[in-house]
């Protein structure tokens, strides 16, 4: 066991160390005035960028009146609520015929060393086991005025050299969640609609792929399935200073309907189908979980519950390198770069030599 840990302390260590050089480059990048942005794409796509263009839809003014007492952001929500379609800015290849499981994660185009932790890690293989899975980004545009043209090249860059960025054309921020859902979905139809299975997770989760495979592997993508972390009877929060913060005026009863936590989880191409028509007949609701939920209680589809996903984190300190630990292990949320590579080595040797440790029953002391 010591020689694997100093080995993956050595590793865990210079990839924080590569990590920060990144964001070190970032920095100084993000510094330096945009006409000394170059970035070597062949073809450059043309940027369309938010005060470049005026916007064609107009902010519905009498919502904007009549919600001066929430929260600014609660009322900028309402007031450019109608706005639905915007442009897509950079888009992947399609999904080949044989996509067995597509991977969609949410990521703001700040967010650079997770997704190169992602390609690195849980998102590099191209296939398991013979089923191929295919891995895309979604973002919207940063918010920061600086950083917009900069982030915009990168994304560019990004979208030519692995051809996994979906871009589209609103602000990315907590409230515009939904406003990507809807899109991804549209997309997905559009572009994806191979796809058997879906995987829609944060780019902070870490994703045992291999478990995820083999528990769909006998499941047909013609019949309805969403799994995940279910949460039941959780209350609307009705405290302003709160982020999912949600007034009685935005939705009224005391109780959402069953919904998954955002971080991770997985759905059937029947159901992604199902839930594009249904979202596009809803108002958009700020918190893109709970809309989904929405969506499904309309669908009448019950999300259905595995002890793997754990969108809520794991209490901490969690021994990650227990082998055991992964077993069982779908989707674990609110992880760092770091530990994305450790349990991943973790994940990657568990396939080879650990198995025989798990075979008996877990201690009581290990956290499930
Ligand atoms: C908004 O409110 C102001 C003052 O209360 C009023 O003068 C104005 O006409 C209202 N505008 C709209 C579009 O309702
Ligand atoms: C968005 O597009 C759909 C279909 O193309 C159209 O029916 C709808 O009115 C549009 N909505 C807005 C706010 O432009
Ligand atoms: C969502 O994005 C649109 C388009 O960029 C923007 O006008 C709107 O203010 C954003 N919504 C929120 C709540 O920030």
């Amino acid at each position: 066991m010591y020689p694997r840990i100093k080995s993956l302390a050595l590793y865990a260590f210079s990839v924080t160390l590569l990590a920060s050089l990144f964001y070190i480059r970032r920095e100084t990048k993000l510094l330096t005035s945009p006409v000394d942005q170059k970035v070597d794409v062949a073809d450059p796509k043309p940027l369309v960028l938010g005060n470049a263009e005026p916007s064609k839809c107009l902010p519905d003014l009498a919502v904007a009146n009549s919600s001066l007492s929430l929260p600014a952001l609660h009322r900028i929500f309402l007031t450019y609520r109608h706005c639905r379609n915007f442009s897509i800015l950079l888009r992947p290849s399609r999904c080949s015929k044989e996509t067995f499981l597509l991977l969609a994660i949410k990521s703001a185009p700040v967010n650079i060393e997770r997704r190169v932790a992602i390609r690195n890690t849980w998102g590099k293989e191209v296939s398991i086991g013979g089923r191929r899975i295919r891995l895309v980004f979604l973002l919207g545009r940063s918010e920061a005025k600086n950083q917009v043209q900069p982030l915009h090249q990168l994304l560019a860059y990004e979208s030519q050299e692995f051809d996994d960025i979906v871009q589209w054309d609103f602000v990315d921020n907590f409230f515009n969640l939904t406003l990507k859902e809807l899109h991804f979905l549209r997309w997905f139809m559009e572009d994806c609609l191979n796809a058997r299975f879906v995987l829609k997770g944060d780019d902070d989760v870490f994703v045992n792929t291999y478990n995820i495979v083999e528990f769909l592997w006998d499941l047909k993508p013609e019949q309805d399935l969403f799994v995940g972390d279910v949460i039941a009877n959780a209350r609307p929060i009705r405290n302003t200073k709160v982020k999912y913060f949600v007034p009685e005026s935005m939705y009224r009863a005391s109780f959402y309907p069953l919904y998954a936590g955002g971080g991770g989880y997985v759905m059937s191409r029947t159901t992604v189908q199902r839930l594009q028509s249904t979202a596009e007949g809803m108002e958009l609701f700020p918190i893109d979980d709970v809309f989904v939920g929405m969506c499904l209680a309309k669908m009448a589809v019950a999300p259905k519950n595995h002890a793997g996903f754990k969108t809520f984190g794991i209490q901490r300190p969690f021994n990650s390198f227990d082998p055991c630990f992964y077993k069982e292990l779908m989707v674990v949320h609110k992880l760092n770069p770091t530990e994305m590579w450790i349990m991943w080595t973790l994940v990657k040797d568990d396939k080879t030599c650990h198995i025989l440790f798990c075979s008996h029953p877990p201690s009581p002391d290990m956290m499930y």
